[in-house]
């Protein structure tokens, strides 16, 4: 599937009422696919809940594919590939890595929390490893519960300052400044990674 067509679909079947989140992650063809093929061949498990789009590197990933994936009902986002220095094409995993924390930025101003909107390195050999982070990424999205993206369009009224918006009614689903800090604070520290790759 490539990204252009790229549908989040619809949630799994809920398990004893349990709400199944939908969650695309967009693949590199040169590592974190081939890993999530390694998963497949070694009958290692993931979460039914996890669609993959496979495409050539991790800087492939258009931010307009996010916002259309959420859009299409996805509950997250996960962008996987390459670790730094062995991205086939130079440093275009580098590059990823920026927009992903610019666009991470823009998602939180409008209220979407970091657990929704992941990253992570896998290489080819890693497919026990990306198992065990797309089971985690599920079990966060899980916690949090269904995206509501139309709702939170129809709800979000953007700062006049730029800043991080503020939903009508007053009324911020993550508890208002305290709880958009807190989730702040439990994002990944990708800023420093970033420090660290391009040092
Ligand atoms: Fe895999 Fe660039 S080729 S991230």
């Amino acid at each position: 599937m490539s990204a252009n067509t790229a549908h989040a679909g619809t949630s799994p079947a809920a398990k004893d009422g349990r709400f199944e989140p939908v969650i695309l992650a967009f693949t590199c063809n040169w590592c974190s696919y081939r890993a999530a093929d390694l998963a497949g061949t070694a009958r290692m498990k993931y979460p039914p809940n996890v669609r993959l789009v496979r495409l050539m590197c991790s800087g492939r990933v258009d931010p307009a594919f996010v916002m259309r994936a959420f859009a299409d009902g996805a509950d997250a986002v996960v962008l996987t590939g390459c670790w730094p220095a062995d991205c086939h094409y130079r440093i275009q995993n580098v590059k990823a890595l920026r927009r992903f924390l610019l666009l991470r930025r823009v998602l939180e101003s409008m209220g979407i929390e970091p657990a929704r909107f992941q990253r992570f390195y896998a290489s080819a050999a890693e497919g026990q490893q990306l198992a065990a982070e797309f089971d985690r990424i599920v079990e966060e999205v899980r916690a949090l519960g269904p995206l509501d993206w139309a709702g939170r369009q129809a709800a979000y009224v953007p700062s006049a300052d730029g800043g991080p918006g503020a939903r009508a009614g007053g009324a911020d689903a993550q508890g208002g400044a305290a709880g958009a800090g807190a989730a702040r604070a439990a994002a990944p520290p990708a800023e420093r990674e970033l420090a660290e790759v391009t040092a």
